[in-house]
């Protein structure tokens, strides 16, 4: 049975490309899969709190928790690991936010990328130990980085990239939307044609890695 991780994390709750677009990429998934589950976590709704010195030094044995506070952030950040480590195809939903992804995936990319936990250090470099699977990075932007000046400031694509990267994670596919912006009339054209991109990104993904 497929599990699937479906992860949004834009700050805006009402219009969101980003959200529209994961959900009909788990859609897809799940018209392919029909036994699949999905777990949600929408980071842009429930953000994770930033990562403190406590929370940090009780995760890694250094100290005991010394508070509910420190105790709930340190489980919280074990589910998210375990949920990262558990599933076989991960989607996340990542709108670029001056220039990178949103804090709240910032924060969530803080929880889990552990070093012993979902990667180490060895004499020849990092590591990656979470398994690689399946990952649709759903990558909106409300301006256009395809030229090379530009492509110097997207730190939201290379940036997603290279953290799942460490983690092991390296079946990575983008699936771009750009000029996505609520005032321009390119919103809905973007969101078009990415949607149209879904069957042959899918196609392409699954045939390869899961027989
Ligand atoms: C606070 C904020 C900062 C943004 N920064 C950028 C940016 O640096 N570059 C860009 O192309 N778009 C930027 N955008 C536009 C968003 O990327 C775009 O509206 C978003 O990808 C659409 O996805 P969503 O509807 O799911 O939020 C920004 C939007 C907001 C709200």
């Amino acid at each position: 049975m497929m599990r699937i991780l479906h992860i949004d994390s834009s700050p805006m709750l009402q219009v969101s490309s980003s959200r529209k677009l994961s959900q009909a990429l788990i859609d897809a998934i799940c018209q392919r899969y029909p036994d699949a589950t999905v777990i949600a976590r929408d980071l842009g709704r429930n953000p994770p709190p930033h990562l403190r010195e406590e929370t940090f030094l009780a995760l890694t044995g250094k100290i005991e928790a010394s508070n509910e506070q420190t105790r709930k952030e340190v489980s919280d950040i074990y589910s998210a690991i375990r949920e990262l480590n558990d599933c076989d195809a991960l989607v996340i939903g990542a709108p670029m936010i001056n220039h990178s992804v949103s804090s709240a995936l910032k924060t969530w990319i803080d929880q889990v990328c552990q070093a012993r936990m979902t990667f180490r250090f060895t004499p020849e470099g990092a590591q990656g130990l979470v398994k690689n699977k399946p990952t649709f990075i759903v990558s909106t932007r409300g301006g256009v980085y395809s030229s090379e000046e530009s492509r110097a400031m997207d730190h939201q694509e290379s940036y997603l990239i290279s953290t799942l990267k460490l983690m092991g994670i390296e079946d990575v596919h983008v699936l771009p939307a750009e000029g996505v912006d609520k005032t321009h009339p390119g919103r809905e054209q973007a969101e078009k044609g990415a949607l149209a991109q879904i069957p042959d990104l899918l196609s392409y993904v699954f045939n390869k890695s899961i027989r």
